[in-house]
């Protein structure tokens, strides 16, 4: 298996963190798409865009799968350098995304087919477009900035809105649903597990308590009742993070049954990535990067595929200043050998 000189560069012993000035390095754009959108209009700014794109060095004719379109900000930038005879494939949970990456990347000439589909059933999706392999994979999980500051969607505790949750409004359960007919136990397994919250006994008390007399709909009323379970010290304005904070994060891991898809997928990468392909996931919390560093680590361990990574790429201070979601962006990379499972 040969690493290219590129890449060989992530093989770092330290935390990398990575200066990135979308506008002027390496010539990429990424606040302003061909049909001159600004990121506001676009409502995300793609993380750690230079590193990926240097692990994967692009080029025409090669097949790109992009596990988690969003708005299309990567999947852009992988375009722009695969010419008329590469692809795109991206899926979204989210309907709204697929469709909004779908109208951007019919501005770039290579070959581009989104699905609205879960990454979970990825081999599915490649086999309807009759792709066996690729040779970039990149899956930026969790959410987008557009569904997160969109109250009707449930995931902020910054503005009211019904307790939703779902990137895909097919699945049938809500975080309301969740939040008013767990039992108790079940409830507080779930902020413990999912949002590593120490208080889950003490908040999932008080929710049975407060949803016996009504049931708890939105998303300021679950806030101000997980705060009201904090200290005062707490909860005021010297508070690292907002009180509720952990309690969402578990209950938007739980709708959409994050862990589980990422564990799907992790478990499906030897099969669809061609040998010499690269496939890099970007984490932004401690139980995905768990499982994608040991998922990793396994791989490099049987020959399968070498680490590009040993430690994660993270954002440097700038990139956190002009996108502040990037802060807990964890990025890992491997690449597959020619001795992996056909
Ligand atoms: C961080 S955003 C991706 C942003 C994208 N890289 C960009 O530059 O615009 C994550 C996206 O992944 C989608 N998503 C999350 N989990 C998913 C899953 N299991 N399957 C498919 N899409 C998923 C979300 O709906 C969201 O649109």
């Amino acid at each position: 298996m040969h690493l290219s000189a590129s890449v060989t560069l992530w093989l770092k012993p330290k935390n990398t963190r990575y200066a990135q000035d979308h506008n002027r390095q390496n010539g990429y754009s990424v606040h302003m798409d061909q049909q001159s959108r600004t990121s506001d209009e676009i409502g995300h700014i793609p993380v750690l865009a230079d590193p990926i794109m240097e692990l994967f060095d692009a080029k025409p004719g090669m097949i790109y799968l992009d596990c988690t379109a969003g708005r299309g900000g990567h999947a852009s930038l992988v375009a722009q350098k695969l010419g008329k005879t590469g692809r795109v494939i991206a899926l979204d949970a989210d309907p709204a995304n697929a469709d909004f990456t779908r109208q951007r990347l019919s501005s770039y000439p290579c070959q581009s087919d989104v699905l609205h589909r879960n990454f979970a059933q990825v081999t599915t999706a490649l086999d309807e477009l009759g792709v066996d392999k690729v040779d970039m994979l990149l899956a930026d999980l969790g959410f987008a900035s557009n569904q997160m500051d969109d109250p009707t969607r449930g995931m902020t505790f910054q503005a009211d809105g019904p307790l939703d949750m779902r990137l895909n409004p097919d699945i049938p359960t809500t975080a309301a649903d969740l939040v008013n007919r767990m039992a108790e136990r079940e409830l507080a397994d779930v902020l413990f597990q999912l949002g590593e919250e120490r208080l889950s006994r003490r908040i999932a008390r008080k929710i049975v308590q407060v949803r016996e007399k009504e049931p708890i709909k939105n998303t300021l009323a679950l806030a101000e009742l997980v705060s009201s379970c904090y200290p005062p010290n707490q909860r005021g304005k010297r508070a690292r993070i907002h009180p509720a904070t952990r309690t969402f994060m578990a209950l938007r891991i739980a709708v959409n049954e994050e862990l589980m898809a990422l564990e799907r997928l992790l478990d499906t990468l030897p099969q669809i990535i061609k040998p010499g392909g690269v496939a890099a996931i970007i984490s932004f919390h401690s139980l995905e990067d768990r499982r994608v560093k040991q998922r990793f680590l396994q791989f490099d361990q049987n020959d399968c595929a070498k680490r590009l990574t040993r430690k994660p790429i993270v954002a440097d201070d700038a990139q956190i200043r002009q996108n502040p979601r990037s802060r807990s962006a964890k990025l890992r990379a491997v690449q597959f050998g020619s001795d992996m499972p056909a």
